[in-house]
């Protein structure tokens, strides 16, 4: 065959990276793609630094990762860079560092020591100014005396990596950006990146992902709190049954594990500063629906993916969705890694759940008592993920009827969604030891009608003293 006239064709760097600035990113998402790297590169320790000081104003993440040597820093600032990821590590493209922090601001410095004895203090800069002028693809190797003042004396004998970001043309657009309007601004934004790593890491700050130390995360000094989008610490949430649902991608098929919960009713939250944390950053509304999981970090909150409308009485269902990897060209996983679009296969086997979840969520919405005091417990719970249900297993075939009469399961199937109460889950229980919601429903409906709600809260008061197992089997 004969051989094929090419050209190469460079892309103009002033104009590429121009529009690579505009991939989608707002700070938190930014941030969180950083904060991404540290977790990948093992970092127990990720602290950010927001600092007002004007047009001189920084932003700052440093880990205690394995860091970098000199060519594996110099390959990381290249657009697409190349290496081998395994299966459950967050990064996948090449282009985070790069362009989450040009969405950010004009002048990215990473400063780096590796995990090696005796490994040299490593740092480059790429400055869009300096792209501007030149129009080519170059960084600074910059020396250790030319190190920004908010770089140095940070890994001072320790590996790890600083990420410092200044020039921040797109977090501060103040036509005064020294005046107190422009300050409260920065430290809005460094309220808004505590709230957001705390929700899209919470299964890392809280110590949920297997062969993992639990992840510690600052804001200015303050550590950042696991937020729970289920509430699992809240003793009447309750965990639907598990699903596991296997859908195609391009090189093999990949599982996506479903674990829906039902938040309590804003009565039976322990405490209203519980409810209130419990409405999440986005609050309740807007809140429920589905959490969407890539590798135990959190890329979507909320919103059912068009598979049903937001809804009051459906405030109160958020169910976990989680898939690896292996599934990111089905679910369209981008750059920016903050939105997902559901595969087709996973939202016919999801239209009957979400109605299911749905009706569930809303009897929990409908009740009206404070239950008087717990339940004993019957069993110890373990962690949810150990203590949930065994999965049921649905295989994606595309079918037209994905009813619960279709479920491939070892389990008996059920025409409606079974209520395990999250504080049973105990390793050895099982979907089938709970009631069915319905008949602890239609004693607090058919009391609530006759207008003896009080009368029984008693009744299953004394129930759960005189006769424990009775009350469970009831709901209660
Ligand atoms: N904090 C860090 N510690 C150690 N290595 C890092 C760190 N940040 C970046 N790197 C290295 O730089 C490379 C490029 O990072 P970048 O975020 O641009 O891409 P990625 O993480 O590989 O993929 P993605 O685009 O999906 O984020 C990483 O693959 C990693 O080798
Ligand atoms: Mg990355």
């Amino acid at each position: 065959m004969a051989v094929r006239k090419t050209i190469q064709v460079v892309p103009r760097a002033r104009r590429t990276l121009t529009s690579l600035r505009n991939l989608g990113y707002d700070l938190r998402h930014a941030v969180a793609d950083i904060v991404d790297n540290s977790v990948s590169a093992g970092a127990t320790t990720v602290k950010v630094t927001v600092h007002f000081d004007g047009t001189r104003s920084w932003i700052r993440i440093s880990d205690n990762g394995r860091g970098m040597n000199a060519e594996t820093l110099t390959e990381a600032f290249r657009y697409g860079s190349e290496r081998e990821y395994n299966r459950t590590e967050l990064g996948r493209f090449g282009f985070g560092l790069k362009s989450a922090s040009t969405s950010q601001c004009r002048r990215v410095t990473v400063v780096s020591r590796a995990d090696a004895p005796g490994a040299a203090l490593e740092a480059r800069q790429l400055d869009l100014d300096h792209i501007d002028q030149v129009d080519k693809w170059e960084i600074f190797d910059l020396a250790p005396d030319e190190l920004p003042e908010p770089t140095r004396s940070l890994l001072e004998g320790t590996a790890g990596t600083v990420v410092l970001w200044e020039g921040l043309d797109r977090v501060l657009r103040f036509q005064d950006p020294f005046g107190g309007w422009a300050k409260r601004q920065l430290i809005s934004h460094a309220e808004d990146i505590d709230e957001h790593l705390g929700m899209v890491f919470h299964r890392f700050l809280a110590g949920e992902v297997a062969d993992r130390e639990p992840l510690r995360i600052t804001v200015n000094g303050t550590p950042v709190e696991s937020w729970d989008p289920f509430c699992r610490s809240e003793s009447s949430t309750s965990a639907l049954q598990e699903e596991d649902v296997e859908v195609p991608s391009q090189g093999g098929n990949g599982i996506v594990h479903l674990s829906p919960f039902v938040l309590p009713n804003q009565n039976h939250f322990s405490s209203q500063a519980a409810w209130r944390r419990a409405s999440g950053p986005k609050s309740w509304n807007r809140q429920q629906g589905f959490y969407i999981y890539r590798a135990d970090r959190l890329i979507q909150s909320g919103g059912w993916c068009r598979l049903r409308a937001i809804d009051e009485h459906a405030k109160l269902a958020r169910i976990s969705l989680e898939f690896f990897p292996e599934l990111d060209s089905a679910f369209g996983v981008n750059v920016a890694k903050a939105s997902v679009t559901l595969p087709e296969e996973l939202r016919q086997e999801l239209t009957p759940l979400v109605k299911n979840w749905g009706r569930v969520a809303d009897a929990v919405y409908r009740q009206k008592q404070q239950p008087p005091s717990p339940p004993p417990r019957r069993t110890k719970p373990s962690g949810v993920t150990s203590a949930s249900p065994a999965p049921t297993v649905r295989t994606s075939t595309g079918g037209n009827d994905p009813s619960f009469e279709h479920v491939s399961s070892s389990k008996p199937a059920t025409s409606s969604p079974t209520l395990v109460n999250h504080r049973d889950l105990g390793a050895t229980s099982r979907a089938s030891d709970a009631a069915p919601l319905s008949a602890r429903q239609a004693l607090e409906a058919a009391a609530a009608q006759v207008g003896e709600s009080e009368a029984l809260n008693r009744i299953t008061s004394a129930l759960r003293t005189m006769s424990p197992e009775m009350a469970h089997g009831l709901g209660w």
